[in-house]
């Protein structure tokens, strides 16, 4: 069988390419400054940069701030159905960015990507999700030598990272890029805030005002999820298995309750855990006829499809991104995307303005860990405060915003210990 590796070029798709990804750089003003500052200063001069993340217009401006830094880049996606054709048509063709994606891709074909990445011996490796760099610790040791360091995009692949530091398997250090201000507080809130809905309205062109949308997990995504659905009208149940972000989750107005309690009332529920079986075959038997299940976690494991499977009668693609589960007892339930991110698989994931300093914080990263590869031992490392605050900065530029500064007095005030009543 021939793997399909990248998309056929038309010029129809190059050009939607292009057009997608200029309408982007035109809204990332942030990483547009960095581009700039990285052109003059080529801080990656003679390095070579795998990356393995979602492959969509605003990807391609990560990766063209970095080759105008002097990088040697080689992509491939980090999910097989986040790809837009388009634009690794476009990254290929018109942006000499070796781009190794398309949508759909099988198992096969989205490892024969990430291992063409890897072929290209990286010295420093970007990933969503962390298979790139779980590869590069099993069956790709032989590229191990070669690799500084690597940078880290998203929740799972820091949790992934870190489990190998512990173990003591990780054997290059790797920038945080998740747990930086400028990333989770806007990407995992704002951004899944938005994003999910992006895919669940184009999935189903249902409405959620009056309905029931239990969301699990209320980590960071799972709070712009609730916050999102709250605003559009519905009625908001959150499941948790902490303690503090249950009460949280309370004070901020959701009802909260077990995912067994739940499911009974559930016209949609949207998983953000970031762990597997949330909804799993005790949930399939209580879930109410018509219920639609999406996911915005990175994998697709929180909706278990062999507990839908089990008693479904007939299971049918109704719309495109739908899979209906017909079950036994007659009720039908819904999966989008197939249980994959539901804001990339089916919508065009986070706004540009959000992944604008998302990838500010990456771009940053990384060039801190090409200038400091040497000082850092194999571990799982935050991005330096100072990045945080000149992304912000950034951030303000564009938005035309001004805030205040401290006087003299006010600085001495906040240092000292002696005031007191
Ligand atoms: N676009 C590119 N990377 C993304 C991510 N991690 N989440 C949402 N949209 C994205």
């Amino acid at each position: 069988m021939t793997l399909e590796l990248v998309p056929k070029t038309t010029p129809e798709a190059l050009e939607e390419g292009i057009r997608r990804i200029e309408w982007a750089r035109a809204h990332m003003g942030v990483l547009g400054a960095i581009r700039t500052r990285f052109e003059e200063e080529r801080p990656f001069e003679g390095l070579r940069v795998g990356m393995a993340l979602h492959v969509e217009a605003k990807t391609c401006n990560l990766a063209l701030a970095l080759a105008a830094g002097g990088a040697d880049v080689r992509l491939a996606g980090c999910n097989p159905d986040s790809t837009d054709d388009r634009v690794v048509v476009a990254m290929n063709e018109h942006y000499g960015l070796p781009t190794s994606a398309k949508k759909g891709q099988n198992r096969d074909e989205y490892y024969a990507s990430l291992h063409w990445v890897l072929d290209h011996k990286p010295h420093l490796v970007i990933d969503d999700g962390g298979d790139l760099g779980f590869l590069a610790h099993t069956d790709r040791i032989d590229v191990r030598e070669h690799i500084l360091g690597g940078a880290e995009e998203t929740t799972t692949g820091v949790i992934r990272f870190q489990a190998m530091a512990d173990e003591g398997k990780l054997t290059f250090p790797v920038m945080n890029v998740n747990d930086a201000l400028m990333k989770h507080l806007f990407d995992n809130r704002y951004g899944t805030g938005q994003s999910t809905f992006d895919g669940l309205f184009h999935a189903t062109n249902l409405v959620i005002a009056g309905k029931t949308l239990v969301v699990a997990g209320y980590g960071w995504c799972g709070r712009g999820i609730a916050m999102r659905a709250k605003g559009l009208g519905a009625d908001v149940i959150v499941t948790e298995i902490d303690p503090v972000k249950a009460i949280e989750a309370r004070m901020d107005g959701h009802r909260v309750m077990t995912m067994e309690a739940a499911a009974p009332h559930a016209d949609f529920v949207v998983t953000a855990t970031g762990c597997k079986d949330v909804i799993d075959a005790r949930h399939v038997g209580l879930l109410k006829d018509r219920c639609v299940m999406a996911n915005a976690g990175h994998f697709d494991n929180e909706i278990d499809k062999p507990s839908l499977e089990k008693d479904a009668a007939t299971i049918e693609t109704v719309r495109e991104g739908v899979t209906a589960y017909t079950q036994r007892d007659g009720r039908v339930l819904y999966l989008i995307s197939e249980g994959r991110l539901v804001n990339l698989a089916s919508g065009q994931g986070h706004p540009v303005e959000v992944m604008d300093t998302s990838f500010a914080v990456q771009a940053l990263g990384l060039e801190h860990m090409a200038k400091n590869h040497e000082a850092m031992d194999p571990g799982v490392y935050n991005i330096p405060d100072e990045v945080d605050q000149e992304i912000a900065k950034l951030r303000l530029a564009v938005l035309g915003i001004t805030i205040d500064e401290l006087t003299p007095e006010q600085k001495e005030y906040l240092e000292a210990w002696e005031h007191g009543t």
